[in-house]
């Protein structure tokens, strides 16, 4: 895997922080050395992150700043993005982020079937006019990934997607990825932990992984590490860039202190078949699978 957009291997997670509280949290992640924070037009958070970024003790040039466009979402009233749509929320992510160029520009997911291809156009576009720097998709499987491939356009930079050793890679998207140049970020590295979203109804874990004990923590122990440290070791050790979320100022250090240890490569392999056979996406709630969709 290529990091060809140069991207920091570890990014903040900004998913389910409020606005009036990100500005804190922020600054808490540079102060702890993160470089990347990963947010997005549905977090509804930018304004917050701008805020700590015009403060940051830290060059602007030094900060990787990750956004994505909100396509729209079937089965809900609100329309899906044009073009024009996409532009405009481009210019609104910019003015609420204080920046002028974002330096990954993302579209959320895949669900504008009609319309993803134009979307995609707008992306291109974006990058041509300067306001961003990288472009890539989210939530991408090879079909979609393909239509692009297909119409002959710029292909992706990157695909987020959630990935940790409960929810891996399909083979065909990773081989696709792989063939071109495409890299993938993984999001939600923790959710195999039993506190991950407590209390939050975006915590779609199965009944099976809700028995509040630790997976690997034996293994952890050996290491002696923690096992949040472990599964976001594995997933760099695999060359997946990772963005955890912590709102508290010792987790947020924790969770990059990463550097002290390595992971045997029979370990990652005993890691990597955790997965149940179909295991879901838990990111989203009712085993519901983006990246299945048309
Ligand atoms: N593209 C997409 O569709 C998509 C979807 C989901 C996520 N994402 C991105 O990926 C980021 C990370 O994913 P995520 O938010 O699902 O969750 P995550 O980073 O996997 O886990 C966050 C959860 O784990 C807890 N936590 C964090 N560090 C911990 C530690 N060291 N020990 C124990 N608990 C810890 C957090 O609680 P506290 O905050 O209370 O510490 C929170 O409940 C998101 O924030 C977002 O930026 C993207």
């Amino acid at each position: 895997m290529t990091n060809t957009i140069n991207m920091p291997m570890i990014g903040l997670g900004t998913w389910l922080i409020p606005n009036d509280v990100v500005e804190r949290v922020s600054t808490d992640a540079i102060n702890a050395g993160y470089r990347h924070i990963d947010t997005a037009q549905a977090y509804r958070n930018e304004e917050g992150i701008g805020h700590a970024l015009q403060k940051a003790s830290v060059p602007r040039k030094e900060m990787f700043i990750t956004t994505k466009m909100w396509p729209g979402m079937f089965g809900q009233e609100e329309p899906f993005q044009t073009f024009e749509g996409v532009m405009n929320a481009c210019d609104d992510s910019l003015r609420l982020l204080q920046i002028n160029e974002i330096d990954l520009y993302l579209i959320h997911n895949p669900f504008a079937k009609d319309l993803r291809l134009e979307q995609w156009e707008a992306m291109i576009e974006l990058k041509k006019q300067g306001k961003v720097k990288n472009i890539g998709v989210s939530n991408y499987n090879v079909k979609h990934i393909k239509e692009i491939e297909d119409a002959n356009l710029q292909m992706p930079s990157a695909n987020q997607i959630e990935i940790h050793p409960y929810h891996i890679v399909r083979e065909d998207l990773q081989k696709y990825m792989d063939h071109h140049t495409i890299l993938p970020i993984a999001y939600s590295s923790l959710a195999p932990i039993p506190n991950w979203r407590e209390g939050s109804q975006w915590n779609g874990k199965p009944e099976d992984m809700k028995s509040g004990a630790m997976p690997c923590q034996e293994m952890a122990n050996k290491y002696e590490v923690t096992v949040p440290q472990l599964l976001l070791k594995w997933a760099i050790q695999l060359g997946y860039p990772i963005l955890p979320k912590s709102v508290n100022m010792e987790r947020l250090k924790e969770n990059i202190d990463l550097d002290h240890f390595s992971i045997s490569r029979d370990d990652i392999k005993i890691m990597s078949k955790m997965a149940k056979d179909d295991q879901k996406c838990l990111a989203w709630s009712g085993g519901f699978d983006p990246i299945d969709v048309d």
